[in-house]
């Protein structure tokens, strides 16, 4: 299987389409979740522009525990709740921030993040944990950009549990 992905989009919504496209191809036929995440959170990296961190915290049954990302190191361990990240596992919705720093309970992992889209990972019923996506810039992710995200995540989501 070729690797080599390249997205032409410019539109939000079709660039989102490419990705979910490629996202659903890479992890087609791939059994193991963390191989998965890795892909995945690699291919949004390179296709979503204006991101400074992009990756999954998964659900071990308590918390949410750092998962394949690209970016910067970040908190590993996350409580339910806590931050923008504990509030979409916890309420199982999509947590869109236009300003972390209006956001009381946001986790500070990297000062240059300033809004952030959380996108709870659900297969069935099971909480599987959740994609998170963080920009340096303001306001960054808009509504096309949650559903582009979300329906990502739907057609991935059984691919990413272990
Ligand atoms: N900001 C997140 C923590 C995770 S890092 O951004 C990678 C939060 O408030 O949950």
């Amino acid at each position: 299987m070729s690797t080599a992905l390249a997205f032409s989009a410019t539109d939000p919504a079709d660039l989102w389409a490419e990705a979910g496209d490629a996202a659903a191809a890479l992890v087609t036929g791939e059994p193991d979740a963390i191989a998965n995440m890795a892909n995945v959170a690699a291919l949004i990296w390179q296709a979503i522009p204006d991101l400074n961190w992009a990756g999954f915290y998964r659900f071990d049954g308590q918390e949410l525990v750092l998962g394949p990302f690209q970016g910067k190191a970040a908190c590993i361990r996350i409580p339910l709740d806590k931050g923008v990240c504990g509030a979409a596992a916890r309420l199982r919705a999509t947590q869109r921030v236009e300003d972390v720093h209006a956001f009381p309970d946001h986790i500070a992992c990297d000062v240059d993040s300033r809004s952030e889209l959380v996108v709870p990972v659900i297969a069935g019923d099971r909480l599987v944990g959740v994609l998170d996506l963080d920009s340096p810039l303001p306001g960054r992710f808009s509504a096309v950009d949650q559903a582009g995200a979300e329906a990502l995540v739907a057609r991935i989501a059984s691919a990413l549990i272990s």
